[in-house]
């Protein structure tokens, strides 16, 4: 019998409805992956435990590890991120989830523990709060081997499993799927991209003519970058890796430091990965230009110093769903989008589906890799295999009825030899 906490499960039909809009833009996972698990059931008698932000997309996953013959549950990656009708519709389709729209934090790690009570065999996490919960308060998990192994969806928590690796306290084989070519290039630059759209859509404001600040140019923000700069806007780059500063700098946009960013911008937006981008003192807050809007489409609410912001503030008021007009002692308002959590997937449904294909490309088809090489693996971070990578690449070009060329015998030779020079 399928177990659920959910919000609304009234909310099934239009669930249902988003489900069938995302699946028809996701063939990979959907109709090659998903077809072929149906007949395989490579998952059969796996249970597999997701805290991934619970969207249409990630409900389409859902579908194919259970087609592949997977116990699936779910919990969400953000408390502000799970769409509740999705969750409905998810429980119509038999599959196990605990979350809604704005848990607290104490209830969001609720959600976390009633996957792992369910004694998961590969977890598949958004932001390292799962396997981190998993070492801290379940490691009989992990020591008597009913953990096989896990795969982390985003930069942000490749990045705590790195510092855990390094220091030896990572116990369990870690694939960081975000560092995969067909995640990261497509996913955080295209989808974390268009994001930028989605998340300043309901202010109602024009790109055109604006400075729109940027902090970072990585993977999501060189995308977020380019579209704002495609809208007409006057981006300006903020950075702290020289490199990154200086592609930013020869893509043509402006370089600077934050502060001397604040008191021109019309738009900060952060997706670095760090914390407090923004000073979280009063004589940063006091340099914010009279009506800028702060909007972090990062993993955490931190970038953005929310917590410090609210504290500074004279008058909260909302004025829309997930928007927050704060007036400063000074007089001064800032618009806040999203209580400083991703505005991408808070103010909108996240990213376009035609995207989430091949991330969930890859989280199906490396749960099947991982279950037919659990007697090999050992705890560590361990890299996607490129055969994967790019057998997804191949898919989703197929998909979209593209060819490409292949390497002759001749070709593959020089590319890999040494012999032929001048
Ligand atoms: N909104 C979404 O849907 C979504 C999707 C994917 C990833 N993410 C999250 O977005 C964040 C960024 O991911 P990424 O893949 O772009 O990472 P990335 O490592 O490619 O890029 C981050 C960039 O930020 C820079 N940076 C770090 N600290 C900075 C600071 N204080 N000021 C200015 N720049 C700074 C780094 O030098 C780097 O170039 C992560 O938290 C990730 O988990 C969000």
């Amino acid at each position: 019998m399928v177990k659920y906490k959910i919000a609304d499960e009234s909310l099934a039909e239009k669930g249902l409805e988003s489900l069938y809009i995302a699946e028809n833009k996701m063939p990979v996972t959907v109709k090659v992956i998903r077809e072929r698990f149906a007949k395989e059931k490579p998952l059969q008698g796996i249970k597999i435990a997701g805290c991934l932000h619970v969207t249409k997309e990630t409900a389409n996953l859902a579908r194919t590890l259970k087609a592949g013959g997977a116990e699936v549950y779910l919990c969400g990656s953000n408390p502000l991120s799970t769409q509740d009708d999705v969750t409905a519709a998810l429980v119509k389709e038999d599959i196990n989830v605990f979350a809604w729209h704005g848990n607290t934090d104490e209830e969001f790690y609720w959600c976390i523990r009633q996957c792992l009570k369910e004694k998961p065999n590969i977890l598949i996490d958004d932001g390292a709060d799962m396997i981190v919960t998993a070492h801290k308060e379940f490691p009989e998990l992990i020591e008597d081997g009913t953990i096989i192994a896990c795969q982390e969806e985003t930069t942000t928590g490749v990045k705590r499993f790195k510092a855990m690796d390094k220091q030896g306290i990572l116990k369990v084989p870690l694939y960081p799927v975000n560092d995969a070519r067909c995640k990261n290039q497509f996913d955080n630059e295209l989808g974390t991209g268009q994001g930028v759209v989605a998340a300043i859509y309901g202010m109602h404001v024009l790109f055109a003519g604006k400075n729109v600040i940027i902090a970072g140019y990585g993977h999501c923000s060189s995308g977020m970058a380019l579209r704002a700069r495609g809208l007409g806007a006057n981006v300006i780059i903020t950075e702290v890796d020289p490199i990154k500063a200086l592609q930013a700098k020869f893509a043509g946009y402006q370089v600077m430091p934050i502060a001397d960013t604040l008191s021109v911008a019309d738009i900060i937006l952060t997706a670095t990965g760090c914390k407090h981008v923004i000073a979280p003192t009063k004589g940063m807050f006091d340099k914010l230009k009279d009506g800028v809007i702060l909007g972090n489409l990062g993993h955490f609410d931190i970038e953005i110093p929310t917590k410090e912001i609210y504290e500074h503030a004279k008058e909260i008021k909302p004025i829309r769903k997930d928007v927050e007009e704060i007036t400063f002692p000074n007089g001064k308002k800032v618009y806040l989008l999203a209580k400083g959590r991703l505005a991408n997937l808070v103010l909108s449904e996240g990213h376009p589906a035609e995207v989430m294909d091949m991330s969930f490309g890859l989280q199906s088809l490396m749960s099947e890799y991982i279950v037919k090489n659990k007697d090999s693996l050992k705890p560590g971070i361990i890299n996607v295999p490129t055969e994967i990578d790019d057998q997804v690449g191949f898919l989703k070009l197929q998909s979209m009825g593209v060819k490409i060329d292949t390497l002759t015998e001749e070709q593959y030779n020089y590319i890999h030899g040494y012999e032929e020079g001048t």
